[in-house]
């Protein structure tokens, strides 16, 4: 990589669409059509099949929120390495959530979220040759003027702030959280990112209740390592958890 990409902004290109199947989908056909290159945003009012982690649906009312994919290129990141942009992302969510309301916080593995709820989530879909990623798909979904959601545990800038946002405010803050973020990775700044997202993870170093496929069980999470991984102590042993493995209760 040379010096000139290392310090380049993202240059970034907005496709504002009305309603797609899921913006993640759409934004991989359009890099195999080679017709979208990093920088290149989808946006869409609507989603049809939404897609969060785990299988699970992203509920979103048409035209209240941010759905969006964001097309990078990350060949400076090795596989060991993706758990930093996964970091970096969440920090530049939070950086967007917080300039808004200051009391949000980063849940593992990378939602946000604001007094218990979530606010935003992520869906990172990375694409690796050899032992580096080739691009990433960033899916962001952040809640801004939906007032109520079939998951009660859900909540919106609207509902926190009393206030009706413009949802392309808030996406362009969103783009410029970004580019800083990805600057810092660019550099190689790892350790700064990983100190932030500990700064903001929820419930670090606090009894939190667990469950597992098997039991239920009060634990203090410790942190994340670098694969990712939940770290959480329980009794006198700390245990590693994968995303699948584990919910905080
Ligand atoms: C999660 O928290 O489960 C991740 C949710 C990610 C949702 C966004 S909305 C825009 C993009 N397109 C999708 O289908 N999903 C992501």
């Amino acid at each position: 990589m040379d010096i000139n990409s290392l310090t380049q902004p993202l240059q970034f290109k907005i496709l504002y669409l009305d309603v797609v199947t899921s913006t993640n989908t759409l934004a991989r056909e359009r890099l195999q059509l080679a017709k979208a290159i990093e920088g290149s945003v989808i946006f869409a009012n609507e989603q049809t099949q939404g897609r969060g982690q785990l299988n699970s649906v992203w509920e979103s009312n048409s035209g209240k929120n941010v759905l969006c994919s964001i097309v990078l290129s990350p060949v400076f990141i090795t596989i060991d390495q993706q758990t930093y942009l996964n970091m970096a992302i969440c920090l530049a969510m939070l950086d967007t959530i917080k300039m808004y309301t200051p009391d949000a916080s980063i849940k593992w593995p990378n939602d946000i979220y604001i007094n218990k709820k979530k606010v935003a989530g992520l869906l990172l879909e990375n694409a690796i040759q050899g032992d580096h990623i080739k691009y990433s798909i960033v899916g962001i979904g952040i809640n801004v003027n939906q007032l109520d959601f079939v998951v009660k545990s859900a909540t919106s800038l609207c509902m926190e702030t009393q206030h009706n946002i413009v949802v392309d405010d808030v996406l362009q803050l969103l783009l410029k959280h970004i580019n800083h973020r990805y600057g810092m990775l660019k550099l190689k700044q790892w350790d700064m990112i990983n100190k932030e997202y500990h700064q903001h993870l929820l419930g670090l170093n606090e009894e939190c209740t667990f469950k597992t496929e098997t039991e239920e069980f009060v634990g203090v999470i410790k942190g994340v390592d670098v694969h990712g991984l939940l770290m959480v102590k329980k009794g006198d042993s700390i245990i590693n958890y994968r995303v699948k493995e584990i919910s905080m209760l």
